[in-house]
């Protein structure tokens, strides 16, 4: 759990991005193994620290995903992230939708991948998931924050059974090593310019950069779980506050939360 110099291959890419990483310049915790990054970055938050704040380790002993889910962390395999921010208020509901959209610009900027992202925020190569979102949100008494945190499949070491076959990672794709600080340094500097977008008020742009990334999913068929039995409709687009809108017989219906599942 204690915090360690940053390796010298991480370090280098950080440094060399230099004023592009914005916020997250100013504080890098690496560990080699910690329960949940974003344990630490909520700490962080809480004792009052500025946004910025940004803990990445080589490895989670409790890594957790979306929906009370486990995110398998081994050594190596991935890279396990979480910054720390806060938002202005209309920029909070858009977070999230922007992180994704970075995590597959940054992939794209160290790799020549070209990741597509998938609602609420997942990023994928083809119809393999190569990336995670976990956002938390909080309140203190240094104001409200949100920690997103981010796991990254870089190799193809081999993914638990039930996510086998839905899972890819960078050097899979690729079939060659990848620089795993580039990766990082890419997708923080990626994130940084596109969390300065949205506090600026350039919702928009953060929106259309989802919407071309989402494409390929955009006009495929979903399924939800509602009040009242399970749902259906044709994925239609996201609205200013990053909640599906689902076509459903000639109406729009307004998907905020919980499992969508992709059909097909
Ligand atoms: C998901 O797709 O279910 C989200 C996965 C998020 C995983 C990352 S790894 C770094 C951070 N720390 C965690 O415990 N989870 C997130």
């Amino acid at each position: 759990m204690t915090e360690t110099e940053i390796p010298d291959d991480i370090a280098d890419p950080l440094a060399r991005a230099g004023a592009r990483l914005g916020p997250f310049q100013q504080r890098v915790c690496w560990h080699e193994e910690v329960g949940s990054t974003n344990d630490l970055a909520t700490a962080a938050a809480d004792a009052g620290a500025p946004e910025g704040v940004v803990v990445a380790a080589n490895a989670q002993s409790s890594g957790r995903g979306r929906l009370g889910r486990t995110w398998a962390s081994p050594p190596g395999a991935g890279l396990y992230v979480s910054v720390m921010l806060r938002p202005l208020p209309h920029a909070l509901p858009l977070v999230t939708i922007a992180a994704g959209v970075a995590i597959a610009e940054g992939v794209e900027a160290a790799s020549g991948l070209s990741p597509c992202v998938k609602w609420p925020n997942d990023v994928y190569v083809g119809s393999r998931k190569l990336a995670g979102i976990l956002a938390e949100a909080g309140s203190s008494s240094a104001g409200d924050y949100v920690v997103v945190g981010f796991g990254i499949n870089l190799r193809p070491v081999p993914f638990p059974d039930d996510i086998a076959p839905r899972a890819t990672s960078i050097e899979g794709e690729l079939g060659r090593d990848v620089d795993r600080g580039l990766v990082l340094a890419e997708c923080l500097a990626a994130l940084a310019n596109r969390y300065r977008l949205l506090q600026g008020g350039a919702r928009d742009a953060v929106i259309a950069a989802w919407r071309s990334r989402a494409a390929q999913h955009l006009g495929r068929p979903v399924e939800w779980d509602a009040e009242h039995g399970t749902r259906r409709g044709i994925a239609h687009d996201i609205d200013a506050r990053g909640a599906l809108l689902v076509r459903v017989d000639d109406r729009i219906v307004r998907v905020i939360s919980g499992e969508v599942r992709w059909i097909s």
